[in-house]
Formats: structure tokens, C-alpha cells, sequence
């Protein structure tokens, strides 16, 4: 099923069968979305077209409900399920406390709702997502449509009193038009450099008139299961 996969995906690979293998007999399980964590539905699939595992799973996407529906998981949505048992999803960076910054995939209001319904978060990523201090990653932060270039100022007047290196932000694309997420939203990428005091970030952001949610999640992870090129996996 996997064929010569390059280093980053062997990565990605075996932290997501790891996590795989963290599923029990009719969990209800989070499941997340990007590269890492598709192949952690494809191998949860997997085990129960092999091994007859029973699983309810919450996908936090469009895409990666189409993901699971193709390889046999039965997809529930969060208020169907009520609470889960865990949420397995990747991350952008993750740092020595387990903050996280999400939404690369531009799904990081959907993975959050989930990932806090859950008994345990847990982390897949290769080895390069680790960092000392979260910010070199853009921070996904999603704003509604209206009056979203106001947003924008009112956030970038809001960093100017923060302890970040740049406060410059970019209305993420989808070629020539604005990305669109599930929820009918935009995403704005804080290029931020170093965020020196995530918790304190997160709550500011979402004070500001019009966002809906920042891709900081604080608190929210319990464990993150590193995966290298060479087929090592660490946790955290
Ligand atoms: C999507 C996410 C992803 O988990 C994050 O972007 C990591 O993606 P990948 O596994 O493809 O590197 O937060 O919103």
C-alpha cells in the first residue's frame, strides 16, 4: 500500500500506525486532517477491513470525511458521538510544553472543537515539526468574510503591543480567489517569527471582532509521536 515512500513520509508513516495502534474495539475516535493523518485513517482502515476493529470516527474536514467513508470507517459527526475517546491529528510545529500550531491544512477550527471533545489528544509529526518556540510557521488565524481586511488591521494592532519578532499577515489563496474553508470562512497567516507567549496570543486573538478561532492550541495536546525518515519513533 505505501510503495517507496521518501523519508518525510516514512515519517509521517510510522507515527501514524503508531497512533494506529493506540485505537481499541469501538473507540470513537477524532480524526484529523493533512498529509500525516491521512495516513493514519488509510491504516485505521486498514485494521478494520483486517482485523474487524469497530470504530466510530470524527473526521474534522470535508476531505478527510471522504478519506474515512473510502476506507471503510464508519464517520459520525461530534454531536452524534458527544465525547471521544481520542483525537489523532498532525500539527504544523509543536514545542517542549506540546503547544501547537495548526491549520496549515486550513481545517484548525474544526480540529480544535474535536480535539477538546476528547479524552486525549495525541500528535502525529515527523521529526521537523519540533521547535523550541512556536512562530516560524505562519499562525492560521480563520476571520469571517465580512469586513475581513478590518479584521486584519484590528489584529495587527492587537500584535503590536505582543512579544513577536514581525506582525505582517497574508490572506491565504486559493489561485486567483481567497481560501475557503468548511465553515465558509477565510484564513489569514500571521507571520509572527517567534510568539514568546502563545497562551497569551491565543486569547488576544480571539478577542478581536470577527475571528472565529487562531490555530494556538494550548493545553489541548497530551502526547506527540515523532516519526523519522529512518523508521524511528520517538514520543513525547
Ligand atoms: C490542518 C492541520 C494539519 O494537521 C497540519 O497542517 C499538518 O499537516 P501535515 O500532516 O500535512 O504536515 O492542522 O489544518
Amino acid at each position: 500500500m505505501t510503495g517507496e515512500l521518501s523519508p518525510i513520509d516514512t515519517a509521517k508513516y510510522v507515527a501514524a500506525c503508531r497512533a494506529a495502534e493506540m485505537v481499541e474495539d469501538g473507540m470513537r475516535v477524532g480524526l484529523g486532517t493533512g498529509s500525516t493523518a491521512a495516513w493514519l485513517v488509510r491504516r485505521l482502515g486498514e485494521r478494520v477491513q483486517d482485523e474487524g476493529l469497530r470504530v466510530k470516527g470524527v473526521p474534522t474536514s470535508t476531505r478527510t470525511a471522504q478519506l474515512a467513508r473510502e476506507v471503510g470507517i464508519e464517520v459520525i459527526s461530534l454531536d452524534q458521538a458527544g465525547w471521544l475517546d481520542m483525537t489523532i491529528d498532525g500539527a504544523d510545529e509543536f514545542d517542549p510544553d506540546l503547544n501547537l500550531i495548526k491549520g496549515g491544512g486550513g481545517a484548525h477550527l474544526q480540529e480544535k472543537i474535536v480535539a477538546t471533545a476528547s479524552d486525549q489528544m495525541i500528535v502525529i509529526a515527523d521529526a521537523g515539526k519540533e521547535v523550541e518556540t512556536l512562530g516560524a510557521f505562519p499562525l492560521p488565524v480563520e476571520v469571517v468574510p465580512f469586513g475581513w481586511q478590518t479584521t486584519r488591521t484590528l489584529i495587527e494592532e492587537a500584535l503590536d503591543a505582543m512579544d513577536v519578532l514581525g506582525t505582517s499577515s497574508a490572506l491565504r489563496m486559493n489561485g486567483a480567489a481567497p481560501f475557503v474553508t468548511d465553515e465558509g470562512n477565510h484564513i489569514l497567516d500571521l507571520h509572527l517569527q517567534r510568539i514568546g507567549n502563545p497562551r497569551q496570543m491565543a486569547l488576544i486573538l480571539n478577542q478581536v471582532p470577527g475571528v472565529v478561532e487562531n490555530g494556538l492550541f494550548i493545553d489541548i495536546c497530551d502526547k506527540v509521536i515523532i516519526g523519522h525518515g529512518d523508521g524511528r519513533v520517538e514520543l513525547r
